[in-house]
Formats: C-alpha cells, sequence, structure tokens
C-alpha cells in the first residue's frame, strides 16, 4: 500500500507494534525442552490479545499461527508437538497479522543459548545486511540495486543467498506489489521503491544452498544444498530519507 493519510500510517504502525511485540516474547520465551507447538501457542495467545489475526493462518490456511524453522528448515516450518526445541539450534520465527484491516510482515532467526553450532556468525551477518540493506533505500532506488548488494554483502561475508525467496510489498494484505523484492540483482525487475509504499525487506543468507524447496508437507522450506539460512526481516515505509521502520520494537538489532 502506499500511505496517503495520517489515519493509514497510524493503522499500519498500529499492526507492526503488534507483532514486532509478539516476535521479541516468542524470542524470549522460546527454552530448550520446548516444542515449536507450544512457541506458536505463546505466539498465538498474544496476537490474539490484541485483536490480530494470523496472516499465515488467514491467507493461506496456513497450519499454525506463526512460522517457526528449526536448523535445516529455513522457512515456512509448521509448529509440531514433535519438533523439540534444543540448545544451540538455528531458530526462525516469522510473525505476521492483520489487524483492523492492515497487515504488517516480520522475522527473526536466532541460536537458542549456547551457541554450539557455531550458527552465530550466520545469524549475524543476516542482521547487519538488513540494516545495511533498509538504510540504503529511498523513494526511486531501484529494487535490483537492493538486491544487488544484498547479495554483495552476502558475498562479502562468505556466505549466499536464496534466489526464490523475496521481499514484498505489504500494508492491505500480506503480499502486494511490489511483488518480489530480491536479494540479489534480478535484472528483468525495472521496478524501483516509491516513496510512502509499505515494503517488508528481508535478507535470506545461507551456507551452502541458493534455492529453497518445498519438503512433502506443502509448507516446510529447505535448501537444494542444505545447510542453514538465517532471515530477518523488518516493514517499513519508503521516505525521501532513511525509512520508518515500523516493526523496529522486535528487538533483532
Ligand atoms: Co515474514
Ligand atoms: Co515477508
Amino acid at each position: 500500500m502506499s500511505i496517503s493519510n495520517e489515519d493509514e500510517l497510524l493503522g499500519v504502525q498500529k499492526v507492526s507494534d503488534v507483532v514486532a511485540l509478539t516476535l521479541r516474547e516468542m524470542k524470549a520465551f522460546a527454552r530448550p525442552g520446548m516444542s515449536t507447538k507450544q512457541l506458536d501457542d505463546f505466539g498465538a495467545a498474544l496476537l490474539n490479545e490484541f485483536g490480530a489475526h494470523s496472516a499465515p493462518l488467514k491467507t493461506y490456511d496456513f497450519p499454525g499461527c506463526t512460522c517457526i524453522s528449526v536448523n535445516s528448515e529455513f522457512c515456512h516450518g509448521i509448529p509440531s508437538i514433535h519438533r523439540i526445541l534444543q540448545e544451540g539450534d538455528l531458530i526462525n520465527i516469522d510473525v505476521s497479522a492483520e489487524l483492523d484491516g492492515y497487515w504488517s510482515d516480520n522475522g527473526a532467526s536466532f541460536v537458542l543459548g549456547d551457541d554450539f553450532h557455531g550458527h552465530q556468525q550466520l545469524v549475524d551477518a543476516s542482521k547487519e545486511i538488513l540494516q545495511r540493506a533498509i538504510n540504503s533505500i529511498r523513494g526511486g532506488l531501484k529494487i535490483a540495486d537492493l538486491g544487488h548488494l544484498i547479495e554483495t554483502e552476502a558475498k562479502k561475508r562468505g556466505y549466499k543467498v536464496i534466489r526464490n525467496l523475496t521481499g514484498h510489498g505489504i500494508g492491505r494484505s500480506l503480499h502486494e506489489s511490489p511483488a518480489e523484492i530480491a536479494n540479489f540483482r534480478d535484472k528483468y525487475n525495472h521496478n524501483r521503491f516509491k516513496k510512502n509504499a509499505v515494503v517488508a525487506i528481508e535478507t535470506f543468507i545461507s551456507t551452502h544452498s541458493d534455492i529453497a524447496v518445498t519438503l512433502k508437507d506443502g509448507w516446510t522450506m529447505v535448501g537444494n544444498k542444505g545447510g542453514f539460512m538465517a532471515q530477518h526481516e523488518h516493514t517499513i515505509v519508503v521516505t525521501d530519507v532513511e525509512p520508518i521502520i515500523l516493526t523496529w520494537n522486535n528487538g533483532i538489532w
């Protein structure tokens, strides 16, 4: 959506505060020995308290309120009583929701407890790259140039990017135009960021894979060449200067 008045800005800020707080609280609540279903139930209760509705559930009939992906799972992991979190796991939580007709999306990867498997470097790279990417966005910037920046920063750190997962426009629904904000220079994408546009910017930084593939459960995505992936996501408003980061309170920085 494009913000055209104060009410719209307040509407999208309100739902962004809710998804940001839910993500932050879920990260704090995660413990070894807990199932991803327990963690999702905790997030679902928070969204419900605020009167917000899970976006993946509402839009896609996803079997959960939030996406919780662990280790080899890159994204769209289904909350399950059988998936028990362990110390050192690389966890990604993605929370998106609708409130009063406005939609917002944010996500974060983190290491649970002690970093037994050495994932922190990947997590930090993803966070830093998101920060650089968002700080570079202005009305008029080519979306392909943002992709180039993300891929260049990933390569500099010895990582790859996933080519078939992207950021997206958002605001009046979960996925809007611009439909694809890739993590590489997509030479076929001639679109530019527009001032006042609400967009979800997300990194997909990986150790080995460059494509995410869907498992037989129809949801969970893993890498075509295995390894691990970190994702961080904010919903922002594009301006003439640095963007307004609507999901700032999620605590990823
Ligand atoms: Co998301
Ligand atoms: Co998103």
